[in-house]
């Protein structure tokens, strides 16, 4: 099978992790049959400051050819810049990418070990930016319009069984695993907000309902609770399925569970194409040391490749990564290591 892939490191340490990934792609035993063709793509700040936009069509455009991709980072100015507005945000609308998938994961071997999922929808709730600020006799008072509808809930939670059962898939093959069985837990704050998330919550429900999910056993819980129980018992959660706002909160909270953004990969994913994005924004601090840590953005390129039904192929890289960790013998400095970029890279393709 050949797939096509575009690459778009942007700034900072996105171009040096974005190489990694390709060639990490690129690694992978003739065996599993897969043949990709990258294609290198541009956008970012500075794109921006190249050519007055951060998204140039032509990587929408070419994007909307390719089988799946890859984005490293941009550099966002903390101000308002005109003209300037996120690539990735652009991106997720453009090429209709409803979700975002967070593993948040440990090797099998730590203390406290973690495996958990965070699905979180990624088009509507409070960011579709509907706000408004107008004067009272009291003073200012500013509006944010949060909207939840039936249909994106249920595609939402839908794909959170699909995960789940895959998930359970994976481990019926052998893979090392803290979960007995598939488990979807849906997050709202229904007691409060009666009709968005109540909405939320009925719809996710009803789509979990399907007897194609029979095996999936479906939890509620209300989300600030589930803060709390995040922190305290994470080996609690498998799939994690939320709202924009709530899920943008409890996966970067997830994140910090596991010691280091440069481990924490995601992806953008839409009905045919699926966006692998490392966690970790583009790291000026470290950019050009060399000392980056590949691994959010290796484990991006194989959560790409689970969209894109290459469990086997994505499998591999997981294994390659954790036997990597668990050695702990090439490990990168925001790991307390020495490892370079490089060697970190090196390490993984021979175990590959
Ligand atoms: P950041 O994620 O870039 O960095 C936070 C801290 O984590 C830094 O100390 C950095 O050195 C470290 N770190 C991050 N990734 C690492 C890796 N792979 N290996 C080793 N250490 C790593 O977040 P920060 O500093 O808040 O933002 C920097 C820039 O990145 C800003 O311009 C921001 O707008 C942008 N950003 C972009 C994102 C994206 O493109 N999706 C997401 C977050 C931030
Ligand atoms: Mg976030």
């Amino acid at each position: 099978r050949a797939l096509t892939i575009g690459l778009i490191p942007g700034d900072g340490i996105g171009k040096e992790v974005i190489p990694a990934g390709r060639r990490v792609l690129e690694a992978l035993p003739a065996s599993l049959g897969l043949k990709f063709d990258f294609v290198d793509l541009n956008a970012g700040w500075e794109t921006f400051e190249k050519t007055g936009v951060a998204l140039p069509e032509e990587t929408v455009q070419t994007l909307q050819s390719c089988n799946g991709g890859l984005f490293g980072a941009v550099s966002s100015p903390t101000t308002a810049v005109k003209g300037y507005s996120s690539p990735i945000v652009a991106l997720r609308k453009r090429l209709a990418l409803y979700a975002n998938v967070r593993p948040v994961k440990t090797v099998a071997t730590a203390k406290k070990p973690i495996d958990m999922v965070i699905v979180r929808e990624n088009t509507e709730d409070l960011y579709v930016k509907e706000e408004k600020t107008y004067e009272t006799p009291e003073g200012k008072v500013a509006e944010a319009i949060k909207r939840i509808s039936e249909k994106a809930s249920t595609n939402i939670a839908a794909m959170a069984g699909e995960i789940a059962l895959r998930r359970q898939k994976i481990r019926a093959s052998g893979a090392p695993s803290i979960h007995k069985g598939p488990l979807v837990t849906v997050t709202h704050k229904s007691n409060v907000l009666s009709q968005t998330d109540g909405l939320f919550r009925t719809a996710s429900k009803a789509a979990l309902a399907d007897p194609k999910f029979s095996s999936v056993k479906v939890e509620e819980q209300i989300v600030d609770s589930m803060v709390y129980k995040l922190f305290r018992q994470p080996e609690a959660y498998d799939v994690i399925v939320a709202p924009n706002l709530y899920g943008d909160i409890l996966s970067d909270g997830a994140a910090a569970l596991v010691g280091s953004l440069g481990l924490v990969p995601s992806a953008n994913v839409g009905k045919t194409f699926a966006l692998g994005e490392p966690c970790h924004g583009s790291a000026p601090d470290i950019q050009g040391q060399g000392i980056s840590n590949p691994i959010a953005t290796i484990r991006s390129a194989a959560l790409m490749l689970e969209f894109l039904d290459e469990e086997e192929a994505a499998a591999k890289i997981y294994a390659a990564v954790d036997a990597n960790l668990e050695e702990g013998k090439y490990v990168s400095p925001d790991l307390g290591g020495t490892a370079k970029t490089e060697e970190v890279l090196q390490d993984i393709l021979r175990r590959l």
